[in-house]
Order: structure tokens, then C-alpha cells, then sequence
């Protein structure tokens, strides 16, 4: 298995305009495309990758979703489409535990904490930054991991300690700094090499 945590700061935690995906919403349009490039090849999804959001924004943070490529069915890669899935799940009221939305996503009330101790029992947690392994000479040492990501703003510094509790690494997809979308589809490259 493969997995994803993205944290979007400013992602709004209520229904949101799908037409300002960038704007009100949060940079909902991240998460959109890093839902996307997580999950879909060309006309298929990846049966075992899980993808998870955190997210952050107003009015009622923080809110967590869980996408699970093997149960998904009905949803297609571009933002609109995927924004739309996501304004669904956050229209429920929520508590401690997933609770479904449409088929493979679930939302819940979690903080980071929350989802790191959930998710560190199935996975290696690996922290995304630049300055960390390159991730050539690690892909194929990586088990069952879960990648951490910040968005635009990248991660808080109070997030990145929670993070570094965890982390049993850092790695590194490029020199450059890369939008978050971008990372995901490198580290799938280099890890479907082996
Ligand atoms: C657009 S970047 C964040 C930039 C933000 N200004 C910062 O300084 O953190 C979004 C996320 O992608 C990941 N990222 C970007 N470039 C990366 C790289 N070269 N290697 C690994 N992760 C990277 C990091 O997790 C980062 O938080």
C-alpha cells in the first residue's frame, strides 16, 4: 500500500463554491489535484493507494477526509469533480470516526495527531521536503509508506514537530521546491521503477 496526507492550511472545512476552488475555498484546488494525481492512471484508479486531507481552513477545523482508491467508483480526475466529492463530505456533521460519504471517502473530526497515530500502526510515515533523501536511492526500501505534504504554505512549524515524531525519514523528490502535486506524481514514478 501507498498512502498520502495532505495538509491544506486554509482548506475550508464547510461546503464551498466550486467556481473559487483557489479563492474562497481555501486552495482547495491543491488538494483537488493532489487527490487526483494520487489516485488516478489512465483510465483506472490506483487500487492501493489511500489518500488522506487534513484540513485546516474555517469555519469548524480541523476536518479530515479519507479517499480509498480501492473503493472509489464515480469519481473522475479533474478539480471540479473532485472538489465536488469533497464539498459532499464536508456537508455531514462528524465525529471521532469515519464516517462515509460517497463510496471510498469518508470524512471525520481529526487533528494531525489524531491521523498520525491512526496511520503509523499500517505505515512507514516519510515527510516530503526538499532538503531530505533523495528519494532514488530510497523507493525501493519503502514498504508500505505514507507520504506527508504541506500546500502552499508548506507545513507550520508546530505540524512539523508533530510530523518529526513520527517520521522515520525525510525525503526528497527534487533540488527544486515543487508544488505539492507534482511530488506525488514523482514519487509514484519512482516507485512504480521497482
Ligand atoms: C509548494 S510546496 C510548499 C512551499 C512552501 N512555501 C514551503 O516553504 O514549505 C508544497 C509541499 O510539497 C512538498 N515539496 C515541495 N518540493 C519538494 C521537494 N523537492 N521534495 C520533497 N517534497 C517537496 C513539501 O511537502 C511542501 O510542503
Amino acid at each position: 500500500m501507498r498512502a498520502f496526507l495532505i495538509v491544506g492550511n486554509k482548506a475550508v472545512t464547510k461546503p464551498f463554491n466550486l467556481n473559487d476552488l483557489a479563492g474562497s475555498a481555501g486552495r482547495m484546488d491543491i488538494i483537488c489535484r493532489c487527490i487526483a494525481q494520487a489516485l488516478f492512471i489512465s483510465h483506472g484508479i490506483r487500487k492501493d493507494v489511500e489518500v488522506y486531507v487534513l484540513l485546516l481552513g474555517e469555519p469548524d477545523p480541523p476536518k479530515a477526509l479519507k479517499i480509498v482508491g480501492s473503493e472509489v467508483r464515480y469519481m473522475a480526475p479533474d478539480e471540479r469533480n473532485v472538489g465536488g466529492i469533497i464539498r459532499r463530505a464536508l456537508s455531514l456533521n462528524v465525529d471521532k470516526k469515519w464516517r462515509k460519504s460517497t463510496p471510498g471517502v469518508y470524512v471525520a473530526r481529526k487533528n494531525l495527531c489524531d491521523l498520525l497515530e491512526e496511520l503509523n500502526v499500517r505505515y512507514d510515515v516519510i515527510y516530503l521536503r526538499e532538503d531530505g533523501f533523495d528519494i532514488r536511492k530510497v523507493a525501493c526500501m519503502l514498504k508500505n509508506p505514507l507520504f506527508i505534504l504541506g500546500d502552499h504554505l508548506g507545513l507550520k512549524e508546530e505540524d512539523e514537530e508533530i510530523v518529526m515524531k513520527y517520521a522515520e525519514m525525510i525525503v526528497s523528490v527534487s533540488k527544486l521546491s515543487l508544488q505539492a502535486d507534482q511530488c506525488i506524481v514523482i514519487v509514484h514514478y519512482e516507485l512504480d521503477r521497482c
